[in-house]
């Protein structure tokens, strides 16, 4: 009989017996799949799982944080943080083409993770969240030769692990169950999709301190009032993106000339084909107001009403 509970015990017993008294390594994200394929096999060998999580700064507000507070205080994981900010942001200066920023970003992760990755010791695994519908799907993404998808944990060619690949028979809903009862919370459990190259590809052009910071306040709303309305588990994707864009408006008796934040919010079965969230316009207007109220440098805000195709979800 197939149950979650049934799975967990057969897996874990699996994993232990593979690795023995051997150690493993994980590239957690943050993401569903990382996270709940990093709680199973902590739970199955504890310590003998290290985990690196790469804060490139292109993460939403407070992402690194909740990760942290889940995995190394709640859990008790080893996990290694890499503040690498600077890093990926120095690399980023004066690119704007969106493939030339997410090549970047993909190159530079491996730099990181392998950096790190260099300095433990006697690691022989490697685990990955790879899912049953990515070893089915590869080879026939079609959206990969649109845009290319440089998924965080791409794995440097040189580096000699064995690979763990406990979902690799699961769907996503399964994995959510699973991340429920390992006790993963539901922030992270019904985590949208987010991707690898973060608000690099939501800031539109060269990527600035400045600008990632609007993306980021003005997301936070965003993400806040989907929340309170209720819509978070109906809408596939939602958020806000930053055209390089300024127009005029007026703020008390003073013209203003300021940025243009576009929100963007999907319905959808696996991102491949996606149709515009028809959002409350209470909703839409609360969003609206707030946001040029508590962000700077905001003074209006468009909503995006184009399904893919012909359009894609991200405006990169
Ligand atoms: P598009 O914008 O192509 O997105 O309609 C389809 C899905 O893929 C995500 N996406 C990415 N994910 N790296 C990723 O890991 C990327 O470079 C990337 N670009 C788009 C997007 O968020 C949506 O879920």
């Amino acid at each position: 009989d197939w149950t979650i509970e049934n799975f967990i015990e057969l897996e874990t017993e699996k994993i232990r017996q593979q690795v023995g008294d051997r150690k493993v390594l994980c590239a957690l994200s943050g993401g569903v799949d990382s996270s709940v394929v990093a709680a199973l096999i902590h739970k199955a060998i504890g310590d003998q799982l290290t985990c690196i999580f790469v804060d490139h700064g292109l993460l939403r507000k407070n992402e690194a944080d909740d990760v942290m507070k889940v995995f190394a205080e709640d859990f008790h994981m080893n996990i290694i943080k890499v503040d690498a900010k600077d890093r990926f942001l120095s690399k980023l200066q004066g690119v704007d083409d969106p493939e030339k920023k997410r090549k970047i970003i993909g190159n530079e992760f491996i730099y990181v993770f392998d950096d790190e990755a260099g300095k433990l010791k006697d690691i022989d695994f490697l685990a990955q969240g790879t899912l049953y519908t990515d070893i089915i799907e590869s080879g026939t993404d079609t959206a990969q030769t649109i845009k290319s998808h440089h998924n965080v944990g791409g794995l440097p060619e040189d580096m000699q692990f064995e690979l763990i690949e406990p979902l690799n028979t699961l769907f996503k809903d399964e994995v959510r169950e699973l991340g429920t009862q390992l006790g993963i919370p539901d922030n992270i459990v019904w985590r949208q999709p987010f991707p690898g190259p973060g608000l690099a590809i939501r800031v539109l052009g060269e990527v600035t301190e400045e600008k990632l910071e609007i993306v980021r306040e003005s997301d936070a709303i965003l993400r806040e009032e989907i929340a309170a309305a209720g819509l978070d588990r109906d809408i596939w994707q939602y958020f806000t993106v930053l055209p390089n864009i300024k127009s005029v408006g007026v703020m008390g008796d003073s013209r203003t000339y300021d940025y243009t934040i576009g929100i963007r919010a999907v319905t959808s079965i696996d991102g491949m084909t996606s149709d515009w969230a028809r959002i409350p316009w209470d909703v839409l207007g609360k969003i609206s107001t707030r946001i040029v109220n508590d962000v700077q440098h905001i003074n209006r805000v468009v909503y995006d009403v184009t399904s893919k195709p012909p359009a894609t979800i991200e405006w990169e």
